[in-house]
């Protein structure tokens, strides 16, 4: 099916108390493994391409890659700029057919911020096309506990800043750092409630490699309705691709290979969208229904 905008399938999301996945992808492998998983879980997906993908892949070349996967799946596919920190990166990526737009103003002062966000909202609406912005900043591993605590979202300024830019959805910093390689990270839960009692908008969650699965599943009863999902992928891709060389060095065709680095994102996938609530959200008719299921089924299979 065409491609669709991420603003409908947030809003349900967080009224259902669901989250959606929003994965990374870089590659074809990448794109095929999770949008499989959508089809195969009836879940709604974001393939998220950050600027670091475009410079790898093309964007013309990450575009066509997404909306060939999305025509031919039967779930709503979003394609979504992640962590867009530039103004023109997030016009090209809205020229070129992006569903979903971020631009993400931690860097720049409170004012700035939402001057900038505004702007992207601004012309995004104009074409239908809904903007994820971050208060607050979701750090890079490595950093200390004091410095995490000091980026966090501040409550008091959301109601504001989502009232002055027209924001879709927030990614707020609430405890998770990106690219961490182990779950370790625990959620401000307080902090969130505060945040999601001012704003009714769908909340999203950086960094989710590094979390607990049960904080997350606590964190979407709270506002989060979208979830990214980056380094999780990458270890599942690597780690398939390493095993599969070991276990023939000889071979020199890359799709021996590469299947099972695009499987191992497929399962990845899969297990996420069941923690998340989002699997058997969409019905026969393509439209997504509020998640009934209850999760701690799924949280027992956590390995
Ligand atoms: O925007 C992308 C996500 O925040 C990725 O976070 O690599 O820790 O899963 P992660
Ligand atoms: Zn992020």
């Amino acid at each position: 099916m065409p491609l669709v905008t991420s603003k409908e399938m947030l809003q349900a999301a967080r009224a259902g108390k669901f989250a959606v996945g929003a994965f990374n992808a870089n590659n074809m492998e990448q794109v095929q493994g999770i949008v499989d998983a959508a089809v195969e879980e009836r879940a709604p997906v974001i393939l998220q391409v950050s600027q670091g993908a475009i410079r790898y892949a093309g964007l013309d070349f990450a575009t066509a890659m997404v909306k060939t996967a999305a025509a031919l799946a039967d779930v709503p596919v979003v394609l979504h700029l992640d962590h867009g920190t530039d103004f023109d990166q997030n016009v090209l990526c809205l020229r070129a057919g992006f569903t979903s737009l971020m631009f993400d103003g931690h860097a720049k002062p409170y004012e700035e911020n939402i001057a900038t966000t505004a702007a992207v909202a601004r012309i995004a609406h104009i074409c239908g096309i809904p903007v994820e912005a971050e208060l607050g900043q979701v750090l890079q591993s490595g950093v200390s506990a004091e410095e995490v605590q000091n980026a966090m979202t501040n409550p008091d300024q959301a109601a504001d800043f989502v009232a002055r830019t027209g924001c879709d959805s927030l990614a707020v910093a609430i405890g998770s750092v990106h690219a961490m390689t182990s779950a370790q990270a625990s959620l401000d839960m307080t902090r969130l409630k505060a945040i999601a009692a001012v704003v009714d908008i769908p909340l999203v969650l950086h960094g989710s490699s590094g979390v607990k699965e049960e904080s997350e599943v606590e964190a979407i009863q709270y506002g989060i309705a979208k979830i990214n999902v980056a380094t999780m992928l990458n270890q599942a891709f690597m780690d398939a691709l390493r095993q599969a060389v070991a276990a023939d060095t000889k071979a020199s065709d890359p799709r021996k290979f590469l299947t099972k680095s695009r499987d191992a994102v497929k399962e990845t996938v899969r297990h996420k969208m069941r923690i998340f609530g989002s699997s058997g959200t969409v019905t026969a008719s393509g439209f997504i229904s509020p998640a009934t299921q209850h999760r701690s089924a799924d949280l027992g299979h956590i390995e």
